[in-house]
């Protein structure tokens, strides 16, 4: 295994497991997990609390020793290679540090002189990374008067000082305003632009379909599924289109029902029901079929399963409904 991009995983674990003894007996926050992930992706691990989510990365970044299995990072072994693997990661604990009176730029150098950068090489690092999080402007205010956003933007930033090839976010935009996390949103994308491979924690559904390139779901320290987020939600059923025909209900559903693409197709509540496998190349192919006819739909509507209907299938439980 190989740390360049497109050369492999840069994330591999086989088996791994974590367990705490405390009073009320052990827990096994990690049981048997087995990740691949691809060098350039945004890699999301989705899960409710309590899942075993920052148990994971924290194993993952060195912070933390495996019970039992393996896991590799950058083509390290974690627990035997751990200073190896620390100069290839950035890692950007859930919910922040606490700040002192320091200013965004100084928190930048003393995190580039910790990696062991000269101040000279450290100041200029810092100017980049503040204009690339759009955070010049505010770079010599201290940080207590930074909005949330700006801190999870600096934190990230933070993160990225030494110019790690892997970047660990916990749950980057828990508790942002939308506003806010659609930003935070860009800022990542940006940073998989540049080569970056970033593994990130999160249980806001939208946030795991809209900015992950694949995604891990966790429920009760084990993974229930795998895949982009598209994948995921084609294992589910795939896509239903409704169609208005306007009284023309039995000979569009006889005409439909005999096209290759069409799993089922019915008449509900007056509308033409359509189970398809993709419903992006339904869509054109039922309208081809239609115009054909001199048919033309008085509406169409395509719905899609959501992830949250992935979680619903795997787990038997809502996450939606489990995080409120
Ligand atoms: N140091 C510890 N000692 C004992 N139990 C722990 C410890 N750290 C985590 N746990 C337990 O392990 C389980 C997984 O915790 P973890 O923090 O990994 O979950 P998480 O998915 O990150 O949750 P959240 O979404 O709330 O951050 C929980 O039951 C937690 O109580
Ligand atoms: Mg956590």
């Amino acid at each position: 295994m190989s740390a360049q991009p497109g050369a492999g995983p840069v994330i591999e674990t086989v088996g791994l497991r974590r367990t705490f003894k405390g009073r009320g007996g052990t827990v096994e926050a990690v049981a048997g997990v087995d990740l691949s992930v691809a060098a350039g992706d945004i890699f999301g691990f989705l899960g409710p609390n309590g899942a075993g989510k920052t148990t994971t990365l924290r194993i993952l970044a060195t912070l933390l020793p495996p019970t039992a299995g393996t896991a590799c990072v950058a083509g390290f072994d974690v627990a035997r290679e751990a200073r190896e693997v620390r100069t290839r990661i950035g890692y950007v604990a859930q919910s922040g540090g606490s700040y002192r009176e320091s200013t965004g730029r100084e928190e930048l150098v003393i995190q580039g002189r910790l990696f062991g950068m000269s101040k000279a090489d450290a100041g200029v690092r810092a100017v980049e990374i503040l204009e690339a999080l759009d955070l010049a402007e505010a770079a010599d205010r201290t940080c207590a008067t930074y909005s949330g956003g700006m801190r999870r933007r600096l934190n990230i930033g933070i993160g990225m000082v030494h110019r790690p090839a892997l970047l660990f976010l916990d749950e980057p935009t828990t508790g942002l305003d939308p506003q806010a996390r659609a930003r935070l949103w860009e800022e990542i994308r940006k940073l998989r632009e540049t080569g970056t491979t970033v593994f990130l924690t999160t249980h806001y559904l939208e946030e795991a379909d809209a900015l992950c390139d694949r995604l891990a779901i966790i429920d009760h320290s084990r993974i229930v599924a795998e895949g982009s987020p598209t994948e995921l939600k084609h294992e589910i059923s795939g896509d239903v289109l409704t169609i208005g025909v306007n009284g023309h209900g039995d000979e569009v559903v006889k005409l439909l029902a005999a096209q290759p693409f069409v799993r089922e197709a019915g008449m509900e509540d007056g509308l033409v029901r359509l189970f398809v496998d993709r419903g992006e190349e339904a869509v054109p192919a039922v309208l081809r079929l239609l115009d054909a006819k001199g048919l033309a739909p008085s509406t169409m509507n395509l719905h899609r399963p959501s992830l949250d209907d992935v979680f619903l299938k795997k787990t038997g439980r809502s996450l939606r409904e489990s995080a409120a």
